[in-house]
């Protein structure tokens, strides 16, 4: 092996490579490209990465969306910091709101009926990762997701966030409940 010398006598990238470092560029070079089709093809055929829309917001226009439907829609509260649990109408464009350190309102949606979910983020980066189900999905700020969602079991569901997001990121959880 060679090694890059400061006497001025070598020229460290006219160095031959050494075959094993030529191999692990070989490998690194597959795996990217392997990785680089398997995004597509996840998408395709696996159940974890969703098509969804995404569009430019604010957070104090998207936090004014959320707000203004559960107001509406708000049906009773849950625990000691009495969150709203919300059953917003079928179909509906329904707002959840990731923040330090929650997941704003609970969602109450009714089993085999489609819901347009918004998620985007007041402050910083969170993760939405649906629980039991497998669903991982980047919230930012400025930004809104948006997925079509059709609960196929009944039952609750919890909203992991998986994008550490400091003190209280262990807290971070929702509920989303699904109705017969
Ligand atoms: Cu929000 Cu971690």
């Amino acid at each position: 092996m060679t090694t890059y010398s400061t006497t001025g006598k070598t020229n460290w990238w006219k160095e031959p490579i050494e075959s094993v470092e030529l191999i692990w560029i070989g490998l690194v070079v597959v795996w990217g490209l392997i990785m680089t089709f398997m995004m597509p093809y996840w998408h395709v055929v696996g159940k974890q990465n969703l098509s969804n829309e995404s569009y430019k917001t604010k957070p104090e226009v998207y936090l004014k969306k959320a707000e203004a439907m559960v107001s509406e829609h708000t049906v009773r509260t849950i625990g000691q910091q009495e969150l709203p649990v919300v059953a917003p109408p079928v179909g509906s464009d329904v707002y959840l709101v990731a923040r330090l350190w929650e997941w704003w309102p609970a969602l109450e949606l009714k089993k085999g009926q489609s819901y347009r979910l918004h998620l985007s983020s007041l402050d910083w980066q969170h993760g939405f990762s649906l629980q039991p189900e497998n669903i991982n999905l980047q919230i930012v700020p400025g930004y809104e997701t948006v997925v079509t969602i059709t609960p196929t079991t009944s039952g609750e569901l919890s909203v992991v966030c998986n994008e550490y997001c400091g003190i209280g990121h262990h807290n971070m959880i929702g509920k989303i409940f699904v109705t017969e």
